[in-house]
């Protein structure tokens, strides 16, 4: 038997035996990140920016996004130590993939597929920077932005969220549930 299945009305998945129902469709979704392209085209003309993804969760977005960017611009990934499931905030962040490109005196824009405390992408724009790019900003599907501790400068932001878990288009559950075009929270949070 599987771990994750669509129920019904195609509204509803269950992951681990927990239910979960659609919070952002697909068509919001693309929409939204269509606009993000156009604006990052416009924002970087003749500047061939360098988008960094942060792996895992951040590869649905940053492929849409990509596809969605008209001008010239290069793709890299880092991967940073997970928190785990418990999100415990250590405030250690380690790397377990570092940056490959040289982005000394390029346009650097990081892609995250959630900024939760803000303490990744924090370190990730101090990290950037230590390599003396030309810029550097940061992209983020969601900004869960009652929890973040930090002072961090999002500068694309799809949707700003309440503090739910969410999990589909790149977001997991145990691993699972990345696949998934929607994103969805727990069915019990629908109306919290
Ligand atoms: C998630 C997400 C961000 C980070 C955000 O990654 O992709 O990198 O947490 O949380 P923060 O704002 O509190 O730092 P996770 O560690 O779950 O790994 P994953 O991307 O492989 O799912």
């Amino acid at each position: 038997m599987s771990e994750t299945e669509v129920v019904g009305d195609k509204q509803t998945i269950t992951c681990l035996g927990e239910q979960f129902r659609v919070y952002i469709d697909r068509d919001r979704i693309q929409e939204r990140v269509t606009e993000l392209g156009r604006q990052i085209s416009e924002d970087y003309a003749g500047k061939k920016p360098v988008l960094i993804g942060v792996l895992n969760g951040a590869f649905m977005f940053l492929a849409d996004l990509m596809r969605s960017i008209s001008i010239d611009c290069e793709v890299d990934f880092i991967k940073l130590s997970s928190y785990g499931a418990q999100k415990i905030t250590s405030g250690v962040v380690h790397e377990l993939k570092k940056i490959d490109a040289e982005i000394t005196g390029r346009h650097v824009i990081v892609v995250e597929d959630i900024v939760d405390t803000g303490l990744s992408m924090s370190y990730l724009m101090e990290k950037m920077s230590s390599h003396r790019p030309a810029s550097v900003t940061a992209a983020t599907l969601l900004h869960k932005h009652e929890a973040t501790k930090v002072d961090i400068n999002l500068k694309y932001v799809g949707f700003k969220i309440k503090n739910l878990f969410v999990i589909g288009y790149g977001l997991d559950y145990g691993q699972l549930a990345r696949n998934y075009p929607d994103i969805y929270i727990l069915d019990e949070e629908v109306d919290a």
